[in-house]
């Protein structure tokens, strides 16, 4: 079995229906927390005002309702989690938005060509759970028409040490799900030959929220 493959069934055994639902319980309960709200309001703050949002790997939908919410007219959201997918629509119908947002389930890097571009592409917690950062950053970032967020981890020793330890776990219990940690410079490098800047930047122990423009003579009309 490729990575791929096996990879993306890891993802819908980690990502399922019990881990979905206690993750819509704590959004219920407590809002967007953490550095989804860190870059829910960079992006808000830059100005999301009437633009379309493309959340890819959105899990239960957090960035896509909150943006909705503040000004955002139309989301699609992209997940390799059919739980996780299910959440998200459950909750857009729940909070009166569910008709101005489109789903789409499965594999971004395979699906990308499917996929419109939109003005503000995120993706938060993602990069880590994929073995082929090129193609999901790159693929993504050629969709971004105006603005571009991302939240990933930092490339440092704990965070390397952390994820061989979390990756020797899955291998011993024999489940298929791995996570990756990527070199910034790498990452970086791939949104800039896609036309990108770096506009905002934070970072936390394990986290960095870091958000990119498209200067408005590269934007299509
Ligand atoms: C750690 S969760 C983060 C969920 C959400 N963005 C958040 O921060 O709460 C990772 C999500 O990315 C999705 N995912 C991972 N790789 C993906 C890919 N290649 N295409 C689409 N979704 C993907 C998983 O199904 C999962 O919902």
């Amino acid at each position: 079995m490729g990575l791929c493959c096996s990879q993306c069934q890891g993802i819908e055994m980690e990502f399922n229906r019990k881990t979905a639902a206690s993750q819509l319980r704590r959004y219920r309960k407590r809002g967007a927390g953490g550095t989804t709200r860190v870059l829910i309001d960079a992006l808000e703050a830059m100005g999301v005002d009437g633009l379309t949002l493309l959340d890819i790997g959105g899990g239960i939908g957090i960035i896509q309702h909150e943006l909705l919410m503040v000004g955002v007219m139309r989301a699609t959201g992209v997940d390799a989690s059919t739980a996780y997918l299910e959440a998200a629509r459950e909750e857009a119908a729940r909070q009166g938005h569910g008709d101005r947002v489109a789903f789409h389930h499965g594999d971004f890097a395979a699906l990308a060509a499917q996929i419109a571009p939109a003005d503000v592409v995120t993706l938060d917690r993602v990069i880590c759970c994929y073995h082929d950062m090129g193609a999901l950053v790159g693929l993504s970032a050629a969709r971004a028409r105006k603005l571009y967020g991302v939240v990933y981890p930092r490339d440092t020793w704990w965070n390397r040490m952390g994820i061989a330890l979390v990756n020797f776990i899955m291998r011993v219990r024999r489940r298929p799900f791995r996570t990756f940690v990527y070199p910034t410079d790498a990452v970086e490098a791939v949104i800039v030959r896609n036309g990108l800047a770096r506009q905002f930047h934070r970072q936390t122990l394990v986290w960095q929220v870091v958000v990119y423009g498209r200067s408005p003579a590269a934007q299509a009309p």
